[in-house]
């Protein structure tokens, strides 16, 4: 029976969280931490294996270093670390021989999306992202879209030839990472959708998924929960634990 803490436990990911996990037979919810608790202290008095931090971006990584020093396994589903934060944190799991996960979309869809999309980068040559998510989401882009700019900058065979674009409005063509441009939208109407649009010579392929509940990231999630203290370190994306 493995003890997990969900940290963020009153938003809306964490409710939701703290919901489904007391119903697993093999998981038990052994605390709830939020803004205003001592996340260290808790993990120490409940002996919780795991924490699922599903707070806010400005405050993820001092959480994700609290959890890890803690020696409990992190499940970090907040969005918003940096590269050089994850770079840290994998340093720190590695010298305190800790198994976690980092995973920036717990759908099992939006992986597909990834991976389907990794495939075709490898046959049409132009490739963005449009993301959209709900106006309360602070950070852009979304960590899925970030990871999803790295996976198909890996995959890519060729790499469009660059042309001197000229933007009357910064920002118009987006923020490129690795190469790729990330438009994203934040407004009414959406929880989470991402479009990643690739084109050939006179054809595209779109692929989209759209998250209409966020019941959709809590399969994923507690896929997370069971595997992460058999993982060898700390990794990026739940394919890790996929198959
Ligand atoms: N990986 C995925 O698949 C996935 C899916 C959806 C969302 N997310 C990410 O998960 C996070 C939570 O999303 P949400 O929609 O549940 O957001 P939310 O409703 O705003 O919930 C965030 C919670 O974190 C709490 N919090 C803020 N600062 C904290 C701190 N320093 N320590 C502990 N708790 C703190 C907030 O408390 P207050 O109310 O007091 O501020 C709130 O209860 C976001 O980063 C979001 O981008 C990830």
């Amino acid at each position: 029976m493995k003890k997990i803490i969900i940290n963020g436990a009153s938003g809306k990911m964490g409710k939701l969280a703290c919901e489904i996990i007391p119903q697993q037979e093999d998981l038990i919810l052994a605390g709830k931490a939020g803004r205003n608790d001592n996340l260290a202290k808790i993990i120490q008095s409940s002996h919780a294996d795991i924490v699922v931090d599903l707070t806010r971006a400005d405050c993820v990584f001092q959480n994700a270093l609290n959890i890890i020093e803690n020696n409990a396994h992190p499940v970090i589903g907040s969005s918003g670390l940096t590269q050089d934060q994850i770079r840290q944190l994998t340093q720190l799991c590695e010298v305190k021989n800790l198994g976690g996960i980092i995973v920036p979309n717990f759908s099992i869809a939006a992986v597909l999306m990834m991976q389907f999309a990794e495939k075709a980068a490898q046959y049409l040559e132009d490739v963005e992202i449009i993301e959209a998510h709900h106006a309360q989401k602070i950070d852009a882009p979304s960590g899925t879209a970030l990871k999803s700019a790295e996976l198909i900058a890996a995959a890519r065979k060729k790499v469009q030839t660059p042309i001197d674009e000229m933007e009357s409005i910064p920002g118009a063509r987006g923020g490129k990472h690795h190469g790729i441009a990330i438009h994203s939208l934040r407004m009414a109407g959406f929880l989470a959708e991402q479009r990643i649009v690739l084109g050939n010579l006179g054809e595209t392929l779109t692929i989209t998924h759209t998250n209409i509940d966020r019941i959709a990231y809590m399969p994923g999630l507690l896929l997370a929960c069971r595997k992460v203290s058999e993982l060898n370190g700390l990794v990026y994306g739940l394919e890790y634990i996929m198959d």
